[in-house]
């Protein structure tokens, strides 16, 4: 079996190919090594796959592709992520990297024979919408990045209703592991507390925020794209709803040292609580998260 992976030396697409080449799979792997945040984290993301016979790595921008491999499978996780940093003048690079270079892919694999496409979504697209968040949910979302994730959501429905691309989305709620990104929670929190640094939390840190253990999403994934359905969109989240606060507790305990917070105003963009309802993706794709946030964050 052949995939495409976009993405490859981001957080969740590092993953993604590590477990396609422990099944075997024959894996072309794009990333144009943005610099939202360092090259070397990256290449160490690839550290595994660099020297596996089964992994090609094409570093090159989607966009400026004029060739794309014959695949079973395209798993499409190239983005511009980040929520704070979509507004104003870098709004540009989400409409690229998230909306533009989607649309190319989707217009080249709609002339290919693949078995399916899926597409990283996010919880962003919900907005402030009710909890629990379920996919047939009212999607306002309330950041730049929100937008531009749902613009790629629907860029795949619409190439499956007109040309029968095999496309499913999924809707990540906040994924995690020790490769996460250097701008996201967990990862800041850590080394922060760690190094006795001091933390900066959004609002008054009561907001509450469905972790999703990487492994969780990387089975959603072969789930996804192995399973008949076509055309749909899946929550993947990993049922561990905590508060920014409680998430720092944890994390002194068992960092076993004291947190320094400071409390600054909420910023534009940022949700109040995501949680998913994942009685879909549990029907239907078979998928069930297995790892418990209190219990993954010992092994960080
Ligand atoms: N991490 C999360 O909690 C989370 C939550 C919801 C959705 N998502 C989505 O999951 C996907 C992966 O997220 P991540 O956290 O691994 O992000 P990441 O930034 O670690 O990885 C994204 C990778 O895509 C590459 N890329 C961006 N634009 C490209 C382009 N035009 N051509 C080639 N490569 C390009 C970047 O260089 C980067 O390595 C993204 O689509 C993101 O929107 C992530």
């Amino acid at each position: 079996m052949k995939a495409l992976v976009t993405g490859c030396a981001g957080f969740i697409g590092s993953h993604l190919v590590d477990k396609l080449l422990d099944l075997d799979y024959e894996v072309t792997d794009i990333d144009c090594f943005t610099d939202y945040y360092s090259r070397a984290i990256k290449e160490a993301n690839l550290s595994n796959a660099l020297d596996h016979n089964n992994f090609k790595l094409i570093e090159e921008d989607i966009l400026n592709m004029h060739k794309f491999p014959a695949v079973d499978y395209v798993f499409h996780q190239a983005a511009q992520a980040g929520v704070r940093a979509s507004w104003g003048k870098s709004f540009e690079i989400y409409t690229r990297n998230n909306i533009e270079a989607t649309q190319k892919l989707l217009e080249l694999y709609k002339d290919f024979a693949i078995k399916k496409f899926v597409y990283a979504s996010s919880s962003s697209v919900y907005g402030d919408a009710e909890l629990p968040m379920k996919e047939d949910s009212l999607l306002k979302p309330v950041s730049p990045y929100g937008v531009t994730k749902l613009a790629g959501e629907n860029l795949c429905y619409l190439y499956w209703k007109n040309y029968r691309v095999p496309t499913v989305s999924l809707r990540y709620f906040t994924v995690y592991d020790p490769r996460q990104r250097p701008d996201m929670a967990i990862h800041k929190f850590v080394k922060a507390i760690l190094n006795n640094e001091e933390i900066t939390v959004f609002g008054d840190g009561t907001q509450t925020r469905d972790f999703t253990f990487v492994d969780d999403a990387v089975d959603a994934n072969m789930l996804a794209a192995k399973n008949n359905i076509i055309g749909e969109v899946f929550n993947i989240g990993g049922g561990s709803r905590i508060s920014v606060n409680a998430l720092i507790d944890e994390i002194e305990k068992l960092v076993e040292n004291k947190a320094r917070v400071e409390y600054i105003e909420k910023q534009k963009g940022d949700v109040r609580d995501t949680w998913a309802d994942v009685s879909k993706a549990k029907a239907l794709l078979n998928w069930n998260p297995r790892v418990d946030i209190l219990i993954r964050i010992c092994f960080l």
